[in-house]
């Protein structure tokens, strides 16, 4: 597959644009297969780590209703009306997707994935504990998935200035969640024995 598009569906407004979302869709699955890993080096069941996978591939779904603010940018920085728009895409995926027969897990995952544990996050600004235990695992995953990609203003980060710059923004995190992250994200032998085979998806097959 060369390229990724999804197309306008008018009934509920809910994709807004004809634009390539091959590299949202490859976000979509880092975040997943991480989220995946540290939910295994956490102890998690099966089923759990299942359902953080599942969240991890759709939780910027809501985007695609502020696509026409977010996408095509290429500076780096937002202004308050577009920042506004950003701030909906947690509950707009949410409202997307519970007219479907995804669990409450996967849904408040997706929900709280921009919550931070210092309570500075968004939409309702939840602290520590109060936050989803899979919200603050893909906090964790997005934000690393995030910083070793290229983005339009800027280049990829390698892993490990990536680690020192998530170091430098700790209190969004979950202290235990973030070590487990660090020691999945420091041993490929632990990633591959927590790879989950029947649903895990290669990068390499959107190229
Ligand atoms: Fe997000």
């Amino acid at each position: 597959m060369s390229e990724a598009t999804l197309r306008k569906e008018t009934a509920d407004g809910w994709a807004m644009f004809e634009e390539d979302t091959t590299e949202e869709l490859k976000h979509g699955i880092c975040v997943s297969n991480l989220a995946y890993s540290v939910g295994k080096q956490l102890g998690l069941y099966e089923d759990q780590c299942h359902e953080l996978a599942v969240a991890g591939i759709l939780h910027d779904v809501g985007k695609l209703r502020v696509s026409s603010y977010l996408y095509g940018r290429n500076e780096d920085t937002l202004n308050i009306e577009e920042m506004k728009y950003v701030r909906m895409h947690p509950r707009l995926g949410y409202e997307t997707l519970i007219r479907y027969d995804f669990s409450d897990e996967i849904l408040e995952t997706i929900l709280y994935h921009h919550e931070n544990y210092d309570g500075s996050g968004y939409p309702e600004n939840l602290t520590g504990e109060r936050i989803p235990m899979g919200a603050r695992i893909l906090r964790v995953c997005d934000t690393y998935a995030a910083l070793i990609s290229d983005r339009p203003y800027r280049r990829a980060f390698d892993k490990d200035t990536a680690i020192e710059l998530m170091i430098e923004e700790v209190k969004n995190f979950d202290m235990r969640v973030f070590l487990a992250f660090q020691t999945v994200i420091h041993d490929e032998e632990l990633q591959e024995k927590w790879a989950l085979r029947d649903f895990r998806i290669g990068i390499a097959e959107l190229e």
